[in-house]
Parts: C-alpha cells; structure tokens; sequence
C-alpha cells in the first residue's frame, strides 16, 4: 500500500482526529438523549410502585443538606442532585395518618369544612382513577367513595368550590399523556348530584381555576398539544351549583402561560403563585400516547389581579416551585404551599421535587419557609383543620440524598402549625 506523503499525512491524521471528536460529540450527544428518555420513562412516569409499606408513626427529617455532605458516596453527580435547591429550614414534627385508600399523581382536593375530597389522579402510568375519596379531619378517617362522571378528565383538572359546591373544568382524559377533554362539571358535595357546565371553549391541561366576584375564572395552563402555555383567561357567571350564562367571557390575559400553579384568592383578590412552562407530551406516533419528556421552566413568580383588573407581580417565592395546584392552604392570613417541583438538576436534568412548606404572610407580602416535609412530593393534596396541616398522594423522592421522583404514595400526614 502507498504511503502519502507527509503534509497529506498531516492532514489526513487532523481530518480523523475530527472525524474521532464529531463521533465523541454525536455519541455524547445520544448518550445524552437516551438519559433524557430513560429519565422519562423510569424516573418520572414509569416504575412507578405502589406505596404499601407502612414506615413509622413519627417521621423527623433529617433537615440539614449538611448531612449528606460527608456521604459515602462519592459520584459528583449524585452529590449535587443531594442538595441542589432544598432549603434549610427548621424541623417540623410530622404525624402519619391513615393512607388513602389508593396512591395518586395529579389527583385534586378541594376541603368542605371537616372534609378533604380527593379526585381522579393516576395511580400507575397505565391507569387513572376514575372515583373521590373523602377523608374526615374530625375521626381522622377515609370514609366515602363514589365514582366521577365517565367524562370527567383524570388528571391535570381546574377545580374550585364555594363552600357546597365543586366546579371542576377541563383536564386530561386518560392516562399516559393522553389528550385533554374541555368538559367542566358541578358537584353538588351535599346532595351528591353532579350536573353538566358548558364546556371551556378549548381543553387545557392543569389551567389555574378560581372563583371570584361571582365568577368561576379559568387562566393559563397548557394547550391541547399539553407542553405550550397558554395566556387565555375566561369566566363565567355562577352561583348555588348553577351556571347564569351561555357562554364562556374572555377576561385580561394571564401575564405568563403554563400548568400547575396554586391559585388561590383572599380577600378579593386573586393570587397565581408558581407553575412552569411546558410539559411532558405524547411521543409522536405512540399508539399508547406514551410520555415522553420536553423542556420545562419552573416559575417562582407570583401574580396578583385586584379590582381594577390589571396583573400585578409580588415578590417570588424563595425558589421556583410547580406541581402544587392543590397543595395549599389559607392559614391566618398566610397562603402555605406544601411540596412540588423546582428547576431540574443543573446536571442530570432530572426533576427535581421540593421538600418545603412554604408562607406567604399576606399583611406583609413576604415569603418564608415554615420547614421541612417527611420527604419531598410533588402534586400533593393539603387540607389545614384545627391547626393542623395535612397532606396527602402525589409523587416522593428516591430518598433523603435523591430529589429525583419514584413512588406514587397513598400516606396522609400531619403537622402542628404555629405562627
Ligand atoms: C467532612 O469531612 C472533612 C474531611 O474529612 C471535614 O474536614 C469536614 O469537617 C467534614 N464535614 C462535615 C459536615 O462533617
Ligand atoms: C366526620 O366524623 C365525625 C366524628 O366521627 C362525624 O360526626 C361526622 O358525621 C363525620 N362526617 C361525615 C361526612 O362522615
Ligand atoms: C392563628 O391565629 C390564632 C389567633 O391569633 C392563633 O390562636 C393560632 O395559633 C394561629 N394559627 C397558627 C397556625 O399559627
């Protein structure tokens, strides 16, 4: 074989080494992608594991991120995601109650008085619940169980009650990322009777629903393909269950689109806290609407619309947090926030889950962290009875070093608030 002369070698040899490196890069480049896919399918929406162990009454967490500094383990990786973005806040004394009669993701609660009913939620990737579950602060009991309309979305729904009634809008029908359904519906909590509304006039995933000045308000959330925020805000007029328009009214645009947000309103006004843009969404093609993951910015912003119907920004959260539509409380004049998501790991990319309970005092508009959880969790349900905070479902971590998300849980617990 012949020999090329040596500049030709020169520059063959430089020609190889970057056709080496492009090959390094794009290897990189799918390793990366496979992470992604595999973070999608085991971390997030698949393995999930039906929670049945029954772990001690008394849970103190351990609270300081310190703890893990010293770990044994010595994967760079693992040590960041250990501590990225917990908070170190005081201990809290958490009390377990009985689980709910079945694990759930995206569920929703809306507390009467006495009594926190739980809705829909996945229980497996595979398989969404289709029935409320209620539990009884005063016996401290799951007791009723009665099925949803077959209509009703599953998941990722708008909900919001007056006191007797429960307005639930829109929301994704099925499990997977399978589409969403504008279908919106009333239960009336003490006859036991659900009625139809009229639809919103396009479904949105997780949109943040309120009622306010007579009106149940619809904003944000996402759009039908459940990754791309939305800005369109509508309401319509209510009262006793009974629905006093046509029609569906556009209202002020929401100043940032997107899902998973608390909205909560005190005092006549109207606060959205939180969220993200975009979402997880069906892999194109896949029969099964399979999950698969996209790009997410996690919101700490918080917005407020007072009487003269104009967005106004307060001060942000003390991290960004999402996934907590259903994961607060109205307590002395302070909305508390339990859990959720925050920005993914800065390496990994994984989720990452929030193990605070966090107070917005309302007099002084400013935020704190209350303490910290049993562990973290996401999409959590919070009810707040005779000075007790609880919380209920969702999705916890890997472990006290692992802010990834694993198990579907079923446990209740419970704090004492003082503040
Ligand atoms: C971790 O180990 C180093 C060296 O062994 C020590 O100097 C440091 O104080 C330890 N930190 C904690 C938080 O225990
Ligand atoms: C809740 O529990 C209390 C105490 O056992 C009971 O009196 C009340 O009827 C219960 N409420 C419902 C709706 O079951
Ligand atoms: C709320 O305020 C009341 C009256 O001041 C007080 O008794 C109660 O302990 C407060 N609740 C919390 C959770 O701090």
């Amino acid at each position: 074989m012949a020999r090329p002369n040596n500049s030709n070698n020169t520059k063959h040899t430089s020609t190889s080494k970057l056709i080496i490196l492009l090959a390094c890069v794009a290897l990189l480049g799918i390793a990366l992608i496979v992470d992604f896919l595999w973070a999608s399918s085991t971390s997030y929406l698949s393995n999930w594991v039906i929670d049945n162990k029954s772990p001690p009454n008394i849970i103190i967490p351990k609270n300081s991120p310190k703890s893990y500094k010293n770990s044994t383990d010595k994967d760079p990786k693992r040590f960041l995601s250990a501590t990225f973005a917990d908070i170190d806040a005081p201990q809290l004394e958490w009390e377990e109650m009985a689980s709910a009669p079945v694990p759930r993701l995206d569920g929703a609660a809306i507390q009467i008085q006495n009594l926190l009913f739980v809705f829909a939620g996945y229980g497996t990737i595979d398989y969404v619940h289709s029935h409320v579950d209620v539990y009884n602060f005063t016996d401290n009991t799951w007791g009723e169980r009665f099925p949803m309309p077959k209509e009703m979305a599953h998941s990722h729904l708008g909900m919001v009650t007056d006191g007797r009634y429960i307005y639930i809008v829109t929301g994704q029908y099925g499990p997977q990322c399978r589409g969403p359904t504008a279908r919106t519906f009333v239960l009336d909590t003490k006859a036991k009777i659900w009625r139809d509304m009229p639809s919103l006039p396009v479904p949105r995933y997780a949109p943040a629903t309120q009622l306010w000045r007579g009106r149940l308000h619809v904003m944000g959330g996402s759009k039908e393909d459940r990754h791309e925020p939305a800005l369109e805000h509508w309401s319509i007029a209510v009262k006793d269950g009974k629905v006093l328009e046509k029609e569906w009214r556009t209202e002020i645009p929401i100043t940032r689109g997107g899902p998973h947000r608390a909205c909560v309103v005190v005092d006549d006004r109207l606060y959205v806290i939180g969220g993200q843009e975009g979402d997880f969404m069906a892999k194109p093609g896949s029969p099964i609407f399979k999950c698969s993951r996209r790009h997410e910015v996690v919101y700490a912003d918080v917005y407020m619309l007072d009487h003269e119907m104009r967005w106004k920004e307060l001060p942000s959260m003390p991290k960004p947090d999402s996934h907590i539509e259903f994961a607060w409380a109205i307590v002395n004049n302070s909305i508390v926030l339990v859990g959720g998501t925050t920005d993914k790991h800065p390496v990994t990319k994984k989720m990452i889950l929030t193990g605070e309970v966090f107070r917005f005092n309302l007099d002084t508009q400013k935020w704190s962290v209350v303490g910290k959880m049993p562990f973290r969790v996401k999409t959590t349900l919070v009810g707040y009875w005779e000075g007790w905070l609880y919380f209920t479902s969702g999705q916890r971590d890997r472990g006290p070093d692992d802010p990834a998300p694993r198990k579907v849980i079923s446990q209740m617990f419970r704090t004492k608030l003082n503040f």
